[in-house]
């Protein structure tokens, strides 16, 4: 017999999921993820994946996974805080050394990395001053942080940045500030102004955080992140990033000093209270990445030359892509129907996926379909997704 009230609520969520047209089912994929797919049994065009240099599907990340496998064995056996695999700490270094940062502490997402530090650095008293479109994982940090002050800022408005830092002077005494930002904002890819918050860090007496979960591989010369393009290593305290993107395997990771390594080490929650970490295979895969990518940083620019390339054509074709600077390019049709049936028709028409994101996600009025190109796609392929988009928005009435 089940509880009739807890029925009902789980009823009322999944009609209201129903209706509002939510992807009707997971897409599921019956191969690699690759810049064509087998999704659902047909041949796709993925334009959405955040595999942002090519590499999930790579030969020699997969021979990495299965030689850390055969050397150490499928599972874990034990948390990091009691027993760490070599290749654990191995990971942890080069990490480090990719975010030209003194130690780097791998966690068992990007999710886990912002919820588990966040939570820790971010104690009673303390300023946490958060750009107001952050991921959900750093607002979920943030949240996780109790007794702490906790100010949002408008989206990149630097102005109200330093307006809010002003005002919280006077009441913050003696506890720390934090500013905390995406580095891009994975719903509209732009990017956060960060040398301005870095100089604005510095006269409040503050300190940054920045989450590069799409900046690492992506931005930067070497892809080595936001730091790197903007020019500002070594003047923000704290980088989180993501190995489950341009990376192409799974995991996230704090970037800083040793001393917040060895905290983070003995106190962060998803330390002591989960045997969760990355596997031996996907340590592998993660470290072969990260050499990948310093030894061919040509695949940063193949991913920014195919996103100048698909951004411009959309929007010669009268598209709004917002105001996007990075492969995260949102198409934004301003209804939830709308979104639903650009996505429904390219994918159904043209065999391209590109999701569907409406409020709660984005605000309302700017729901959209989200694309992402990556470094692999050709430009054949980058041609037939601007055919499908010209002849689907056509017959949308979108342009
Ligand atoms: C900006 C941002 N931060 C953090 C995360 C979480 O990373 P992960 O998917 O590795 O848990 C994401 C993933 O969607 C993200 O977009």
């Amino acid at each position: 017999m089940v509880n009739e009230k807890y029925q009902k609520f789980i009823r009322e969520q999944f009609d209201e999921l129903k209706r509002i047209n939510y992807a009707p089912h997971f897409r599921v994929l019956a191969g690699p993820d690759d810049t064509k797919s087998n999704l659902d049994g047909q041949e796709i065009l993925v334009l959405c994946a955040n595999n942002y240099l090519g590499l999930a599907n790579h030969p020699e990340m997969k021979e990495a996974a299965i030689a850390a496998i055969k050397k150490y064995g499928a599972g874990m056996g034990t948390g990091r805080k009691i027993m760490t695999y070599d290749i654990q700490e191995e990971l942890d270094e080069k990490l480090a050394e990719f975010k030209s940062a003194d130690a780097a502490l791998v966690y068992p997402t990007g999710y886990t990395a912002n919820m588990g530090s966040i939570w820790c650095v971010m104690t009673e008293g303390d300023t946490i001053v958060s750009d107001e479109l952050n991921h959900a994982s750093i607002i979920d940090g943030c949240r996780m942080a109790r007794k702490t002050n906790r100010i949002i800022y408008k989206h990149t408005d630097m102005e109200d940045l330093e307006k809010k830092l002003k005002e919280s002077t006077k009441t913050r005494e003696t506890g720390k500030t934090m500013i905390i930002t995406d580095a891009v904002f994975s719903m509209d890819g732009d990017i956060c102004p960060l040398p301005e918050i870095v100089e604005l860090a510095e006269k409040y007496d503050a300190f940054t955080f920045i989450d590069e979960a799409h900046a690492s591989g992506v931005l930067g010369k070497n892809g080595r992140g936001t730091c790197e393009h903007f020019n500002v290593e070594g003047k923000v305290e704290v980088q989180m990033g993501t190995l489950s993107k341009a990376l192409a395997t799974v995991g996230g990771y704090i970037a800083g000093s040793e001393e917040l390594r060895y905290y983070l080490y003995r106190r962060s929650r998803p330390f002591c209270f989960s045997t969760g970490f990355l596997s031996p295979g996907e340590c592998g895969a993660a470290l072969k990445a990260v050499e990948i990518l310093k030894r061919e940083p040509e695949r940063v620019e193949r991913l920014r030359d195919n996103t100048k390339y698909f951004k411009k054509e959309l929007q010669d074709l009268g598209f709004n892509t917002g105001v996007s600077q990075t492969p995260i390019t949102p198409v934004i049709v301003g209804t939830p129907e709308k979104a639903q049936s650009l996505s429904k028709l390219l994918y159904e028409k043209e065999k391209i996926f590109c999701g569907a994101i409406s409020y709660p996600v984005v605000p309302k009025g700017t729901d959209r379909i989200r694309s992402i190109v990556n470094a692999h796609h050709t430009r054949e392929q980058l041609d037939y997704a601007v055919g499908g988009f010209e002849r689907v928005g056509k017959e949308l009435g979108i342009i």
